[in-house]
């Protein structure tokens, strides 16, 4: 089945990508990726001097089920690349030559400076690559340079940004957003105005993801201290569901939306295209389970599409967007289904003459 879909004039094999980070983090591991059966990859954010990025380790840390021991949450204190740009713009010059139908998107951050942004977007357009996503939400370390989430914070600074990046590039830009804000929209809005294309939509959520009850220490553990970090895996999906729904609702038409966060499976990367995105990214989940899961991803999309009678990727994009509405509109609607009496079976004062947990079972709908 045919499974391809344009979004921004560029033609995706498949909706999959990989997400910025580990997955994308050199010429060989995003061949290794696109030999699998990825779509596109979105490389590791650069910037223009990577002397400045110095990594720390450990840097991760994971939430797991208390049950069955399966990773749900997963924390980085991750800097973007370490590598030089030199070698970034020689390897995006070889990776195009050898894939030229496969998309390859260059993730770029800088200080907030339109020489530096303007300088790094003509250098890195020139080796070929087929999109920017300007990195407005990395949550710690380069935030320190006032880099990363701490434009995504400020839509007067996205804004502004974006238009220095789309005043040099004639390449498709997607601005990648935070959702360590209020009102993920305001930002995104923002974007649009300064020229963005596309909004790519969620990175990681700030976190500390435990303390150690030995030690006393909070971890991730460096020398005996962490700073708090970035949140990702499963635990986030709901999350950027909201917030990708939120977007595809209240941005212009024509704007695209690359969906991100806690995507493991088909099932999970499906829920993202019905609530608008045109593309996914998955980063934590390619960390934990290999390239390969492009296999099921693939497969589960193409039985689901045939299951429910879709002809493309593009007919599913934003299928369920249309039923979010108001409580009001919730109750009005159970009143004409003649269901208010179940809802009054529910008041408050019920409570109490069941356990609080079978009263939890009751209300919940999966
Ligand atoms: C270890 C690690 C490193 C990351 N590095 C980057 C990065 O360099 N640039 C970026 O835009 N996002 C980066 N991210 C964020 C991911 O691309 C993604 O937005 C986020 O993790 C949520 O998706 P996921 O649950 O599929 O990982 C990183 C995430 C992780 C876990």
């Amino acid at each position: 089945m045919d499974l391809s879909i344009v979004v921004n004039g560029m033609t995706f094999p498949n909706p999959f990508l990989l997400g910025s980070g580990p997955p994308g983090t050199n010429a060989r591991v995003i061949a290794k990726s696109y030999d699998a059966g990825w779509g596109g990859a979105v490389a590791k954010t650069i910037s223009l001097e990577s002397a400045k990025v110095v990594n720390v380790v450990p840097r991760y840390g994971k939430l797991r089920s208390k049950t069955s021991g399966e990773v749900i949450g997963f924390e980085n204190i991750e800097l973007i690349s370490d590598r030089p740009i030199d070698l970034w713009l020689e390897e995006f010059r070889q990776i195009k030559k050898e894939y030229p139908k496969h998309i390859l998107i260059a993730s770029i951050m800088e200080e907030y400076e339109k020489g530096r942004w303007q300088d790094l977007t003509r250098m890195v357009q020139d080796t070929g690559v087929d999109a920017f996503e300007l990195n407005f939400s990395c949550p710690h370390g380069m935030t320190e340079r006032k880099m990363g989430s701490e434009m995504g914070e400020h839509p007067d600074l996205c804004e502004q940004v974006t238009s220095w990046v789309t005043e040099v590039s004639n390449i498709p830009v997607w601005a990648k957003m935070t959702p360590n804000i209020t009102n993920i929209k305001e930002p995104s809005l923002a974007a649009v105005r300064g020229g963005a294309a596309g909004i790519s939509a969620i990175n990681t959520i700030l976190s500390v993801i435990g303390v150690d009850l030995n030690t006393l220490r909070p971890m991730p553990t460096v020398e005996g201290h962490t700073v708090p970090g970035g949140y990702s895996s499963q635990a986030v999906r709901p999350i950027a569901l909201r917030m990708v729904s939120q977007l595809a609702l209240g941005l212009p038409q024509d704007v695209s939306i690359s969906g991100i966060g806690g995507i493991e499976n088909s099932h999970d990367a499906i829920e993202f295209l019905l609530l608008g995105s045109s593309t996914v990214q998955i980063c934590t989940g390619v960390m934990l389970h290999g390239v390969k899961m492009i296999d099921e991803l693939k497969e589960g999309l193409e039985k689901f599409m045939t299951d429910k009678g879709f002809n493309s990727v593009q007919e599913v994009v934003g299928k369920s967007l249309g039923y979010f509405s108001t409580h009001m509109d919730l109750v009005q609607k159970m009143k004409a289904a003649k269901r208010s009496k179940a809802g009054e079976a529910s008041r408050d004062n019920e409570w109490g003459q069941k356990d609080i947990t079978e009263k939890t079972a009751e209300l919940t709908s999966n």
